[in-house]
């Protein structure tokens, strides 16, 4: 089965939907609120969709989300029956500090195309194109890096690894220091820096350490598109998120999974930027109206269309 391919670009409407509520509250400090606003433009958009779709991997469980929970069914319940990945506000603290690439992300997949990872941890390791098939998470960082650089033709110095700003990552930017790759620490959001991986100017290499579990499956999805791979695995922190994981239909928490355990199958991407960021522009806001510039993308061709939009509120339900 191939999912609809102008599925994609309706899928757009909903993350700009997001990025225009949430991109309102930029700077305040109010992470909470942020999310709440993109959650609910996002679902509200969602429902105008005409797809039989099932949130695998959204704000939580049906008992901690009020919406967009794990299991929640969007969209007006006929067309195609797939499964969403999504992410109204990729970024909760950056939009609140005003900080870099917050993001609104939807990916869908067809049935079973998704891992559905719970809201625990994952050691991540995500390049692009170039590199895609030389990188393995079992191997150490040095090795890791040699094998990027000797596929990108650079000296290992030149790679530039990002790598999410945590005490937990102590020992991984002591070891990247010692082989000399350059390193862009982050403060949030390693699914904007998957996805700069890929992208042709070079901003970064490679992304390597532990993040959300869930952000890798999404990145995992923009990557398929995009040619580029990650590779993860599981860290859960204690028994209790364990028991999620295997309630959630993963029997094997220590396994490594590759791109196409994360995201397999027929996949699309959208996103929609909400602040500034590396690879996409954040909601402008000018006289009665905003500009947005969201990417959408789908696996089946690697289309990738970037979509500069006008929003007037005088004349647009939002
Ligand atoms: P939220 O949008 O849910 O706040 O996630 C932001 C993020 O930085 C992700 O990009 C990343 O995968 C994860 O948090 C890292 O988790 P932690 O902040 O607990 O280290």
């Amino acid at each position: 089965m191939t999912i609809d391919r102008n599925l994609a670009l309706e899928l757009v409407r909903a993350t700009e939907a997001a990025a225009l509520a949430c991109a309102r509250l930029m700077g305040r400090g109010d992470e909470w609120e942020a999310d709440q606003v993109a959650v609910s433009a996002m679902r509200a958009a969602l429902n105008r969709i005409e797809m039989d779709a099932t949130v695998v991997i959204g704000e939580g469980e049906r008992d901690e989300a009020p919406m967009l929970f794990i299991g929640e069914k969007v969209g007006t319940g006929s067309g195609p029956k797939i499964e969403l990945a999504l992410d109204p506000l990729e970024g909760t603290t950056i939009c609140a500090t005003g900080g870099a690439n917050a993001l609104a992300v939807i990916t869908a997949a067809e049935e079973g195309g998704f891992l559905h990872a719970p809201d625990t941890y994952m050691d991540k390791i995500a390049t692009g194109p170039e590199a895609r098939n030389v990188i393995d998470v079992d191997r150490s960082p040095t090795d890791n890096l040699k094998a990027i650089a000797d596929a990108k033709f650079v000296p290992v110095e030149d790679l530039t690894v990002v790598i999410l700003d945590r005490p937990r990552h102590e020992k991984l930017i002591e070891e990247v220091r010692k082989v000399g790759s350059r390193i862009k620490l982050i403060k949030d959001g390693d699914v904007s820096a998957a996805i700069a991986t890929c992208s042709s100017d070079r901003p970064v290499d490679v992304l390597m350490g532990i993040g959300g579990a869930p952000e890798g499956v999404i990145a995992a999805a923009a990557l398929r598109c995009l040619g580029g791979s990650i590779q993860g695995r599981l860290k859960p922190r204690n028994r209790e998120e364990v028991d999620r994981a295997r309630a959630m239909g993963i029997q094997d928490i220590d396994a490594k999974l590759a791109l196409s355990d994360l995201a397999g199958g027929e996949v699309m991407f959208a996103a929609t930027g909400v602040t500034r960021g590396d690879y996409l522009k954040g909601v402008r806001f000018r006289a009665q109206g905003a500009l947005t510039q969201s990417v959408v993308m789908r696996s089946v061709t690697g289309t990738v269309r970037y979509i500069d939009a006008e929003h007037n509120f005088r004349r647009q339900e939002l």
